[in-house]
């Protein structure tokens, strides 16, 4: 790991206690994110996939601090994120935002387009007056795919795909650095997740943005992300550049998790590998590795200690003790 990486992010953790009985004691911690760390170069994108409640948001929500990690530090741009949320937030909630899955849940639907992605403008000081709110939100939703006179209209006049043009323009709005995208195009029809996904491309090429992109759907990783990270209830299981995860995956839940998506190439057969049982629970993880109890190639090792990152060579690394130590 170097030390001039944009974003460090170094053992991060995030347990969520879990409460019982009439004085809520605390019985268990969900460990929902379990050391993680990667780095990410400016201009990037990661993505990260897993299946459901393996801890992707929470990795998004605790990179940016707005949920506090339980350990661990997350660097950017040479500063630690914690100490800025405390000497400088506005400067750091401007510059690293977050885009949700549902668009509509996160449009107040009392306002117009205008005052929601206004708001952010106004309050970082980017357009002075009305008239130059009123063009540099105008300018900002024919970035997001808008058109002007949307301006005026109200969340619930636009379609989903539309209704997250918004979402995507008041991140834009505060010319951020860092754009965390938590599912952006999974609740939209596939039909119109393509055309958002081009629209976060494009954005991204002009501004030099950086994405951290969360997503589940293996095909919008592919197309999206320059490295992907794999995760397993909390846990990393493999790193590496997109193309490579997809020819050559080498952790043995990342095979599985792979052949469980027809490729778009026929003639390229990959065999696949049916993983048995279900996800254990994240409050009582398994011992050692995680994906011991489900993995076709467990070892004896394997529920006894936990295999460390691996470089594998050719920046892929894995967790796992078919390639060492
Ligand atoms: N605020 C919370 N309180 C308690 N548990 C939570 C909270 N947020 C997430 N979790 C739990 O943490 C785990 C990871 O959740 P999440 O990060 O949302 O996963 P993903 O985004 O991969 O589906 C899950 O077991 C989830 O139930
Ligand atoms: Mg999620």
């Amino acid at each position: 790991m170097t030390n001039d990486a944009y974003i460090q992010v170094e053992a991060l953790t995030k347990y969520f206690p879990v409460r019982k009985g009439f004085f809520k004691r605390v019985v268990g911690q969900v460990k929902a994110v379990d050391g993680v760390s990667f780095s990410m170069r400016r201009g990037e994108t990661l993505g990260i996939v897993g299946e459901s409640g393996c801890g992707k948001s929470t990795i998004g929500r605790t990179m940016i601090h707005l949920l506090e990690p339980t350990s661990g530090s997350v660097r950017f741009g040479g500063q630690d994120v914690g100490e800025m949320l405390r000497t400088d937030a506005k400067s750091l909630r401007r510059r690293m935002q977050i885009i949700f899955q549902d668009p509509y849940g996160s449009l107040n639907p009392r306002l117009t387009v205008k005052e929601i992605v206004g708001e952010g403008v106004k309050f970082h000081g980017l357009a002075r007056g009305k008239k130059a709110l009123d063009s540099y939100v105008a300018d900002v939703l024919v970035e997001a795919g808008l058109l002007p006179e949307h301006r005026h209209r109200y969340p619930h006049e636009f379609s989903g795909g539309q209704r997250q043009r918004i979402c995507i323009a008041r991140a834009i709005a505060v010319r951020p650095e860092v754009i965390v995208c938590d599912e952006p195009v999974s609740a939209l029809d596939v039909s119109i997740q393509s055309q958002v996904l081009n629209t976060l491309k494009d954005l991204q090429e002009r501004e030099r943005l950086t994405y951290l992109f969360i997503t589940h759907d293996l095909s919008v990783v592919k197309f999206i992300s320059d490295r992907v990270v794999i995760m397993y209830l909390g846990k990393m299981m493999e790193i590496a550049p997109t193309a490579a995860i997809f020819d050559n995956p080498l952790h043995p839940y990342a095979k599985a998790l792979l052949s469980s998506i027809p490729m778009p190439d026929p003639t390229r057969k990959t065999e696949q590998v049916l993983l048995e049982g279900d996800i254990p629970s994240p409050i009582n993880p398994p011992s050692g590795c995680r994906f011991h109890t489900r993995c076709p190639q467990a070892m004896e090792r394997c529920s006894q200690s936990e295999p460390p990152m691996t470089d594998a060579g050719e920046g892929h690394g894995v967790a796992c003790f078919l390639y060492g130590p």
